[in-house]
């Protein structure tokens, strides 16, 4: 046997958890909240499923949102995004375009953020968006 047949041996046996651990998938449900993250990209998001519906990202350490920040090279990641809760962040700053792509987004939280300008633009192409909590 050799290693990397054993390594895919052990992946096997272990990798599925492990995925699930870093990125864990509820009925379609990711919840990511107090992870400590400062920064939202592709890394954060590689072992999460496409199809999820919710992402709760509350209470983290984010400080801004990317262009990029949902994207995984040029295609959006969760094409089916329903609910995105960004609340208790240290959110300040929201590229133009970071929401740009998640054309199926009903509900988006950005309360108990930092942000001084509320950006007209990044609600742009949002025609299925029903409810925005700016508290
Ligand atoms: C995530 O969970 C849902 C519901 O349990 C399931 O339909 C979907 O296939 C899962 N996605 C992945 C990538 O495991
Ligand atoms: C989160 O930000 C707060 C305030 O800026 C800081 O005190 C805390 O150490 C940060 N936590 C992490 C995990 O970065
Ligand atoms: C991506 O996000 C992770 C988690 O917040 C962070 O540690 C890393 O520095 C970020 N990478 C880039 C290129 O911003
Ligand atoms: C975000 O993307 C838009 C259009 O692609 C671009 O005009 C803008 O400069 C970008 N902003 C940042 C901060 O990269
Ligand atoms: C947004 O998040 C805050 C804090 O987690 C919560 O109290 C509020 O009900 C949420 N708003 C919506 C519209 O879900």
């Amino acid at each position: 046997m050799d290693g990397l047949w054993t390594w895919k041996l052990f992946c096997f046996l272990t990798c599925s958890s492990l995925a699930w651990a870093l990125c864990p998938n509820n009925s379609g449900v990711i919840d990511l909240s107090h992870q400590g993250l400062t920064s939202i990209n592709a890394s954060v998001f590689v072992d999460c499923p496409a199809d999820a519906h919710t992402l709760i990202l509350s209470g983290n350490n984010i400080t801004r949102i990317h262009n990029d920040s949902f994207l995984e090279g040029q295609t959006v990641k969760f094409y089916q995004l329903l609910s995105l809760d960004l609340s208790n962040n240290h959110i300040e700053h929201i590229d133009d375009t970071a929401f740009g792509l998640l054309r199926r987004l009903e509900v988006l939280n950005l309360s108990g953020n930092s942000l001084t300008m509320l950006q007209s633009l990044l609600l742009d192409n949002k025609f299925y968006l029903r409810a925005v909590d700016f508290s």
